[in-house]
């Protein structure tokens, strides 16, 4: 086969290699935006007196066919011409013969994939908060209705200080935020316009960066050429910024597997969005939490990958370049099949209130409280903190939870208790106290719906 890059060969590629190097088979995906730079690209062509008006219409208009084949699948991507770049100059060439060489005056496949990564990561970058934006919203319908339902609050997984579920879920909506916020931020460094950068060095030729830029829509322009060719930090920030969503993502799996166990029992998953087992009939199992959180691994691969990659580069344009796209892609999959997921997941779990409410009376998570009650009547923290600790115990042994002590047992400890003590002590006034700004209070907890409606609307 001819090779576009064929003049100085004497001898024919070898199949392996051939194979070897090609990236056809993964780049595909970037034919759209291969398709849409290369039009912006002969459009300012044109503008700036490089190819004539004509000659830019039969090409865009001949990119246009190409686009639209690639699109239904009428044509072959074929391994022979290595990457989608040269696989869509090829196609053009059937479509309007030699004119289709003057498409890439002035550049190189070294810009152009770079123009290409950008735009497509843009457009993942826009999805994926949307996405986000989905489950932070249905995070917080489920905190709504769940303003009042106390479950405990966990420390090394052991029970704590109760906590309501509207608090609990806010947890999460606040570190989505920070995630939507950070891919936001990355928008405006993936969106710098490379094209212009050639192969490394610029070219010879009076073409115009801005144009193509304005067209494009980008925000500027990369600023240095061996820097537009060599640069993929903006792939590794998305990687990293996806490995943090995943990991917060997993977190919240984790609590869903959990919580969907017969031992904790507080929610019960939509049985749309579990599976069972092929053996025992009476499985409901969460699958979909678990391959969440299984599939982080491979997010944090790619993340680990693509740094490895470019560690030890010398500028500016390298073949290792080439690995830059597989973990790009599978991370953007891999997120937007756990995103569309997750929004309904929780939109329709089942909240099993009085399973939560359960762990919290018949446990010991009040025990801060009759200390912090202590305190009140001018007993030391350190000095409350022992004497609590005595009427523990004493309920351990004896079986029994510090609300079902008498005023008499009580008094053994400490005279300073009085009848108040069964009113604060209630899971209800326990949650209540903690009134400080960011606390689970519910009028803090209403706050912080305030506060995440205001940022999320803003995103
Ligand atoms: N397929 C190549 C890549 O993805 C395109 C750039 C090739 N440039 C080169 N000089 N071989 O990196």
């Amino acid at each position: 086969m001819t090779k576009l890059w064929g003049g100085r060969f004497t001898k024919a590629t070898n199949q392996l290699v051939e194979e070897y190097t090609a990236s056809i088979n993964f780049d595909r995906k970037l034919a759209r935006y291969d398709i849409i730079g290369s039009m912006a690209h002969v459009d300012m062509l044109a503008s700036c007196g490089i190819l004539t008006h004509q000659e830019a219409a039969i090409i865009i208009e001949g990119l246009n066919k190409v686009d639209y084949k690639i699109e239904c699948g009428k044509v072959e991507l074929d391994v022979g011409h290595e990457d989608i770049h040269m696989n869509v100059e090829q196609l053009l060439s059937k479509e309007i013969g030699p004119l289709s060489g003057k498409l890439h005056t002035g550049r190189s496949r070294n810009d152009q994939v770079a123009l290409d990564m950008r735009l497509y990561l843009r457009e993942v970058v826009v999805d994926m908060v949307e996405q986000l934006v989905q489950l932070q919203q249905a995070l917080l319908t489920q905190a709504k209705t769940n303003l009042d339902t106390i479950l405990p609050g966990y420390t090394h997984l052991q029970r704590a200080q109760p906590v309501s579920f509207a608090h609990h879920m806010m947890a999460y909506v606040f570190m989505f935020q920070r995630d939507v916020e950070r891919l936001q931020d990355s928008f405006k460094r993936i969106n710098q316009m490379p094209l212009g950068a050639g192969a490394l060095a610029g070219t010879t030729f009076p073409i115009d960066r801005q144009q193509v830029a304005d067209k494009l829509q980008f925000d500027g322009l990369c600023e240095n050429s061996l820097d537009a060719v060599s640069d993929r930090d903006f792939v590794i920030e998305f990687l990293a910024n996806t490995s943090m969503i995943s990991m917060h993502l997993s977190r919240l799996s984790e609590e869903l597997v959990q919580w969907s166990s017969t031992e904790f029992n507080f929610i019960e998953l939509d049985d749309a969005f579990c599976t069972g087992s092929s053996m025992m009939p009476q499985k409901k199992n969460p699958d979909v939490p678990e391959l969440v959180r299984g599939k982080t691994g491979r997010v944090y691969g790619n993340l680990i990958g693509m740094l490895t990659t470019l560690k030890s580069l010398p500028l500016a344009y390298n073949k290792d370049m080439q690995e830059d796209k597989e973990g790009m892609f599978d991370t953007a999959e891999t997120l937007k099949g756990a995103l569309a997921l997750f929004a309904p997941m929780i939109e329709t779990m089942h909240v099993n209130k009085e399973a939560m409410y359960k762990a919290v009376a018949e446990d010991y998570s009040n025990a801060t409280d009759l200390a912090d009650y202590l305190v009140g009547k001018n007993v030391p923290f350190r000095e409350a903190h022992a004497v609590v600790g005595q009427v523990v115990l004493h309920c351990i042994n004896k079986g029994c939870y510090l609300l079902d002590l008498s005023l008499e047992e009580f008094h053994q400890f400490s005279d300073a208790i009085e009848e108040d003590i069964y009113e604060a002590l209630t899971p209800e006034s326990v949650v209540a106290a903690r009134n400080v700004p960011g606390g689970p209070a519910k009028n803090r907890v209403q706050e912080q719906f305030l506060s995440a409606e205001k940022s999320i609307t803003a995103s």
